[in-house]
């Protein structure tokens, strides 16, 4: 009886070993491998996809999902472009301009007027042109400034300053890029609205080019009431300025109207087209100042010298005579400049 008790109890025993390994094996199989290289690297690879596919997430329970982004390398090369690429294309472009600019001031000098002032002068800018181009110029300069702050500041300004100054005027000058931004974008467009007629490009601004405009010769083209020159700023601003403005409020209001790679990209775009946008700036206000006598006049006081009308813009004097007559669009200074 014994001995048959004991024959039970081996079976049974080997029954229950069979039984556990026949259901630990697979158990074991199906278990993630914690030493196995091949099934690691699996993870790697898988890991490298799901960076390159646009980043590593998780899941978040706020309504703002994209708090759920853990790892989004395309960041990296955002901070890489604001961190140094930009800062070399702006610093080529603007002191590339200025470099530009005293080299051609130095070898050329100002443009004079040939003929001297005549004592007669003409219309140029009525007031409201005038209100909307320093209006827009004023706002221009703020936001470059208050712009090239975010881009530029921390190296070279804030080293100078100190944090604490450094950071309440980044906070003001950000506000004013903000606020500006409404009061520039509004100037754009209205420039676009007032001098669209006389900037359609045409024959005579090939002309005028081949001339050299008369800046780089002694040469005297002529030019209807924008030359070739002109028409190039002008268009400058309203593609530039709206191409800084839609991007700018893409910025201003994150994520409305695009994803994270939109933001990346609206601030590339913004801060790229804001530094050629300052480069093209510095020419117009070098030409509209010192580059060329009397030209100032035209937008600070709304006038230019017959001469000066005759040199720059022969056809659109023509015009104006044939519209308004010689004594009507011409009427006399308030001062005879000095010679
Ligand atoms: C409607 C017009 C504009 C709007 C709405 C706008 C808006 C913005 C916003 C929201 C930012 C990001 C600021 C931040 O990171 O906190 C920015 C950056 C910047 N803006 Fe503007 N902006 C406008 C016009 C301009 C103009 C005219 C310029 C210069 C000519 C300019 C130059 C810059 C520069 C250089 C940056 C910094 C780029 C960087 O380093 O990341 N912006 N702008």
């Amino acid at each position: 009886m014994a001995r048959l008790l004991a024959q039970a109890r081996f079976i049974i025993g080997a029954l229950a070993v069979a039984f556990v390994l026949a259901i630990a094996v697979p158990a074991v199989a199906q278990q993630p491998s914690q030493v196995n290289p091949t099934a690691s690297s699996v993870k790697e690879q898988q890991l490298l996809n799901a960076l390159q596919g646009g980043g590593i997430g998780g899941r978040v329970s706020i309504p703002d999902q994209k708090s759920g982004m853990l790892i989004q390398p395309a960041g990296r090369d955002w901070r890489q472009f604001h961190e140094v690429t930009l800062r070399w294309i702006g610093a080529i472009a603007i002191l590339g301009m200025l470099i530009i600019l005293v080299a051609f001031y130095l070898m050329r000098g100002q443009v004079k007027l040939e003929s001297g002032y005549s004592g007669r002068r003409i219309v140029r800018f009525n007031a409201f042109e005038r209100f909307i181009h320093w209006m827009t110029a004023t706002c221009f300069i703020i936001l470059a400034l208050s712009g090239l702050n975010i881009t530029f500041g921390k190296p070279l300004l804030m080293p100078l300053i100190g944090e604490g100054a450094f950071a309440a005027w980044s906070q003001w000058s950000k506000y004013a890029h903000n606020y500006l931004s409404f009061p520039f974008a509004i100037g754009v467009f209205v420039i676009f609205l007032i001098w669209i007629a006389g900037n359609i490009p045409n024959k005579v601004d090939i002309e005028w080019a081949k001339r050299g405009g008369g800046i780089v010769g002694r040469d005297h083209p002529p030019a209807y009431r924008f030359n070739a020159g002109q028409k190039m700023i002008y268009w400058i601003v309203v593609i530039g300025g709206t191409a800084v403005a839609v991007t700018g409020y893409l910025l201003m209001f994150p994520f409305y109207a695009t994803d994270m790679q939109g933001m990346q990209l609206a601030q590339t775009v913004h801060a790229i087209i804001a530094v050629l946008f300052v480069a093209a700036m510095l020419a117009h206000i070098y030409i509209g100042t010192i580059g060329m006598e009397g030209a100032f006049e035209a937008m600070g006081e709304g006038t230019v010298d017959v001469n000066f009308a005759r040199e720059h813009h022969a056809l659109w004097l023509e015009q104006e005579m044939a519209r308004t007559g010689p004594n009507e669009s011409q009427r006399q200074p308030m001062a005879t400049p000095a010679e």
